[in-house]
């Protein structure tokens, strides 16, 4: 598989007693890390068995991601951008609260997005993966439209081609008919009604007919397999034949980052394998589960999913 991140990063993990703003923090460990939500979709393909390549921007003067990656065992094709590499925060609080302040990516004048494209394309045509996909934000004042010309180019060559995108970017997408589409909650709300608040989780009794109407929507919009997750709650899929809802199963969260991202290689996977729509969606919820109750995001014991898979709940139709 090909996981396509321009906006790849350098996750600095921090942890601290207590974050208090406006005030000096003293950390009582901190971690160095590969980022960008598509190294999280490599890591969770990797534990799954799979060999994925990322293709991301790496910048000329600063050799760390490249070396992060080696050292993760990530085969990383490398488009080179002038500037510095970009930076993600991460405060991690005794009490279980999660602070994430995501650096800004190179400029247009940095990189050549034409390079960029071009190498994606090379990839596909010399290697052929079961599945791309399009995963994270995009650098600044780039085109909308950057994922929706990747779906359109794999689709040229009979390959199915998966988004999770920020809004806006995920919007412009579904034109091009993504295989699968799967913001959470808040970002498919933000997109379809205009909500601007993002919360980490979500709440309410109606969540799950939230998730549903906005899976529906996002299908009408183009999207052939639309999911929309909802954290510890659940997730909602609907396809040409129907709609479901699927609770989550219950687990001791370490790290709730990175879920989603752990969701959509956990669902590739199994929809490479053959699994039906809803069967492939269950397991990427197996996945996810097993992925938050690792500490890196992105990573998970492999072993635990066949049990979580058992204890999640059947799809419902909706
Ligand atoms: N605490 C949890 N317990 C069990 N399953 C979870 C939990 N958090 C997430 N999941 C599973 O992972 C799926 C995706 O999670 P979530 O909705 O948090 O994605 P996300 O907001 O895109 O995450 P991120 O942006 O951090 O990758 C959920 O639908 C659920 O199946
Ligand atoms: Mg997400």
């Amino acid at each position: 598989m090909l996981v396509v991140t321009p906006n790849t990063c350098i996750d600095v993990t921090t942890w601290l007693p207590a974050l208090v703003p406006g005030s000096v923090s003293r950390a009582t460990r901190t971690e160095v890390t590969a980022g960008g939500k598509g190294v999280n979709v490599i890591r969770t393909l990797t534990a799954l068995g799979r060999a994925p390549t990322l293709v991301g921007l790496s910048p000329v003067s600063d050799p760390r991601l490249g070396e992060l990656l080696a050292a993760e065992g990530c085969d990383f094709l490398a488009v080179p951008q002038r500037g510095q590499a970009r930076l993600a925060l991460i405060l991690l609080e005794e009490a279980g609260r999660v602070t994430v302040i995501n650096g800004r990516g190179p400029e247009p004048a940095e990189w050549d997005r034409d390079a960029f494209l071009s190498a994606i394309t090379a990839h596909v045509d010399a290697h052929g993966p079961a599945a791309v996909l399009c995963s994270g934000s995009l650098p600044p004042d780039v085109p909308l439209t950057l994922y929706g010309r990747v779906v359109v180019m794999a689709h040229e060559r009979g390959i199915p081609a998966y988004v999770d995108a920020a809004p806006g970017v995920l919007g412009a997408s579904l034109s091009s008919e993504p295989d699968l589409v799967s913001p959470n909650v808040g970002e498919a709300e933000s997109l379809l009604h205009g909500r601007t608040d993002e919360h980490v989780e979500e709440e309410g009794d109606d969540l799950a007919d939230r998730c549903v109407e906005a899976s529906r929507e996002l299908h009408s919009r183009g999207a052939r397999r639309a999911v929309v997750t909802a954290g510890s709650h659940g997730a909602a899929l609907t396809t040409q034949h129907g709609s479901w809802w699927v609770d989550a199963v219950r687990v001791d969260v370490v790290n709730p980052i990175g879920a989603g991202d752990s969701f959509l290689a956990g669902t590739a996977h199994a929809l490479a394998n053959g699994a039906s729509d809803v069967d492939a969606v269950r397991f990427g919820m197996a996945v996810a589960a097993a992925a938050v109750q690792h500490e890196r995001g992105g990573s998970l014991d492999a072993s635990l999913v066949d049990g979580l898979l058992e204890r999640l709940a059947p799809g419902v139709t909706a």
